[in-house]
């Protein structure tokens, strides 16, 4: 097994409908980091390709020159999705308590999933649905920094570090045979004293379906 049980579990076990039911027009991480991740987007999204955003909100950094032949979003607050410009069409599901995704086999060319991996109870069973709904070919991929809602966040990512949520997300991906070897990009900024810089760190952890 993946993780044991008391990993997957989190210190707020109440429906996290209830917490997301109020949108939060925010953006969770800051400039630099949405500035890297849309950059990331740019080299390795194909234009004209129909691309899935897991977990979104009124926002999914995607360039915006980059035209897509559709952007499909999902989240839990349909207040959020529906004013997310970029999304052709969204679906509302709590992927802790409903783990298959309405969508076909080998639909999307790209499955985005944007500083939130860190509340998925059941990663295995959502790792190979997204494995499923990708083409051949197609890429996950996975971004996320040092911030999150704690209380939300399962136990095995609210007890780790940056480095230890790297090697959990490349876990995801390994345990999930039809990936290849994740590919990680981070960046932090402050040099030699990373602790010092004024920037959220930026890591992805992306895979291909082989
Ligand atoms: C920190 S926000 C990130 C939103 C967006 N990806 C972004 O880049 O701003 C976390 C998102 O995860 C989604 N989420 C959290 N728990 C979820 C769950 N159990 N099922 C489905 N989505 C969930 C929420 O809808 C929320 O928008």
């Amino acid at each position: 097994m993946l993780l044991s049980p008391d990993q997957r579990s989190k210190m707020d076990l109440t429906d996290d409908a209830v917490f997301y039911s109020e949108p939060r027009f925010v953006t969770h991480v800051d400039t630099a980091f949405i500035q890297r991740l849309t950059a990331l987007y740019r080299q390795v999204l194909q234009p004209d390709t129909k691309i899935l955003d897991l977990m979104s909100s009124w926002v999914s950094h995607l360039p915006e020159d980059l035209e897509f032949s559709e952007v499909v979003g999902h989240g839990l607050n349909e207040a959020e999705l529906a004013r997310n410009p970029r999304l052709d069409r969204y679906f509302v599901q709590n992927l802790n308590k409903d783990l298959k995704l309405p969508c076909d086999d080998g639909e999307f060319a790209a499955v985005l999933n944007t500083v939130s991996v860190q509340y998925l109870q059941f990663p295995d069973a959502i790792f190979a649905e997204i494995l499923r709904v990708l083409q051949p070919g197609g890429t996950a991929i996975i971004s996320f920094s040092n911030r999150m809602f704690p209380h939300k966040a399962i136990n095995a990512w609210r007890d780790g570090s940056d480095e230890q949520h790297l090697e959990l997300v490349s876990s995801y991906f390994r345990a999930t045979p039809g990936f290849g070897e994740p590919k990680v990009v981070v960046h932090r900024g402050g040099g030699l004293l990373p602790w010092l810089s004024l920037t959220d760190p930026f890591y992805v952890v992306m895979a291909k379906k082989v």
